[in-house]
């Protein structure tokens, strides 16, 4: 029986520069393709297993979720799942509220998917889910013909009509948002006709590929997918890579401690996931992709860092997409870079897991880094850093940028508000203690 875990009690890390990062590991599972693999499988014509699925909180809710409307998920050993499918029109009504925990990718995913049933659905999120903005899936969502609420007419909870017709549209979405896209995508599925989205910048394509592996057929290419409702869902095994976001945390740390070198085994490393890389490099990292073999979403390798100095650069705002998950970490790679990195293009940062925006400057400024915010961005004048303490704000990213910080700060740093790690990265202490990291429980 699926269940979403009780958060850690460890509310804060107390971090400070460990030793040089060594080692050869893996990452958990990706998160965004554990979520779909979960979804599919569910809704596909026969038994799907899962390997290295993420044994995160937010993906065992979107699972947990399933199990609600009837859907048989077995765990035979952790990062495992066995889900015996119900077929396209086979989910059952729920008895009461789903509960998509922190998990913007469960809601809004959902919401699509949940449109096009018969039987009516609500969907609540804890308090920071519960400040993100909907209306960008429910606007696109309504045109089709779906009914759908909010509280406020834009966050959570969201409340759907099922039983509904929908008819398939033509969308231009204004944000660069793959969730977006899979919410429309999703509903498609269940409706008449065709459905496209095209996207100001090409997002992930994960559910257009898992999708066309699960047998539905997608016409799609960076930037816009289509599909029309009316086909099938067949069961298939799907092997889920490292996540390169969780990654992300160690490939900056050996980026940033003297003398590192780590190797970070299978992580995914399509070009619609690793702009980081690319930052990275133009700011003189040595890392290197080895051993490239394809996954069912996009490229899979090994990723080898080692220590190198790093210059600020400009971002190029073609890149903020490709790294959307990634900047809190990216922004300590810039506070530890000569000179001055800014960005500019990302104002979606606003409206993750917190304000990334704000809480990375706010942080870095605790830690005598020069800083300062601007609407869609940041400058940030690289130098030493201190120790101080900082707020996460619940938002896992946060805290695991800041672990990395203070790995090259002068002193100790408290990070505030760590238990929501375990939304996206179970075990993070545990491995990064293993890599060097200097890192305790407050
Ligand atoms: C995700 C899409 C991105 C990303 C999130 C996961 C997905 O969100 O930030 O962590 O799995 O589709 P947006 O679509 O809001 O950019």
């Amino acid at each position: 029986m699926e269940g979403t875990s009780a958060p850690s009690a460890r509310e804060a890390w107390v971090a400070s520069q460990g030793r040089a990062l060594s080692g050869d590991f893996a990452v958990p599972g990706d998160k965004s393709i554990s979520h779909r693999a979960v979804m599919f499988a569910a809704l596909a014509d026969g038994s799907s297993r899962i390997d290295g699925f993420l044994e995160g909180e937010d993906t065992r809710a979107t699972a947990a979720i399933f199990a609600r409307m009837g859907v048989d998920i077995e765990a035979p050993s952790p990062s495992c799942r066995i889900v015996r499918g119900v077929g396209i029109d086979g989910l059952r009504a729920p008895d009461g509220e789903l509960d998509c925990g922190n998990s913007g990718t469960a809601m809004r995913l959902l919401a699509g998917l949940l449109a096009g049933q018969a039987f009516d659905s609500v969907l609540v999120g804890d308090a920071s889910l519960s400040r993100r903005p909907m209306l960008r899936v429910m606007a696109p969502l309504r045109r089709m013909g779906a009914s759908i609420t909010s509280e406020d007419g834009e966050r959570p909870p969201l409340r759907i009509a099922g039983g509904r017709r929908l008819d398939g549209i033509g969308f231009d979405s204004p944000v660069a948002s793959a969730q977006v896209k899979s919410a429309v995508l999703l509903a498609g599925l269940y409706a008449q006709g065709e459905t496209g989205v095209r996207e100001p910048h090409p997002t992930r394509d994960y559910t257009e590929r898992m999708l066309a592996a699960f047998g539905w057929p997608v016409d799609h290419a960076p930037g816009r997918a289509r599909l029309s409702g009316g086909h099938r869902l067949s069961a298939r095994d799907i092997e889920v890579p490292g996540d390169f976001s969780s990654a992300a945390f160690f490939i900056v740390a050996a980026c940033l401690v003297p003398g590192s070198e780590l190797l970070l085994r299978s992580v995914g490393v399509d070009p619609r996931r690793t702009g980081l890389l690319q930052a990275l490099r133009a700011m003189g990292a040595d890392i290197r992709e080895l051993d490239r073999r394809n996954g069912v979403c996009g490229a899979v390798a090994d990723i080898a860092v080692r220590h190198a100095p790093l210059r600020g650069i400009d971002l190029p705002e073609a890149l903020v997409a490709d790294m959307i998950d990634e900047f809190p970490a990216f922004a300590v790679a810039a506070a530890c870079a000569s000179g001055t990195t800014r960005v500019t293009g990302a104002g979606e940062l606003r409206v993750k897991e917190s304000d990334r925006i704000s809480a990375m400057a706010t942080g870095l400024d605790a830690l005598g880094v020069r800083v300062s915010e601007t609407a869609d961005g940041m400058v940030i004048e690289g130098g030493p850093l201190r120790g101080g303490r900082v707020d996460s704000l619940g938002d896992h990213r946060i805290a695991m940028a800041f672990a990395v910080a203070a790995q090259r700060a002068g002193g100790e740093v408290v990070i505030d508000d760590v238990a929501n790690v375990a939304t996206s990265f179970p075990g993070f202490e545990a491995l990064a203690l293993d890599a060097g990291f200097g890192l305790g429980s407050g």
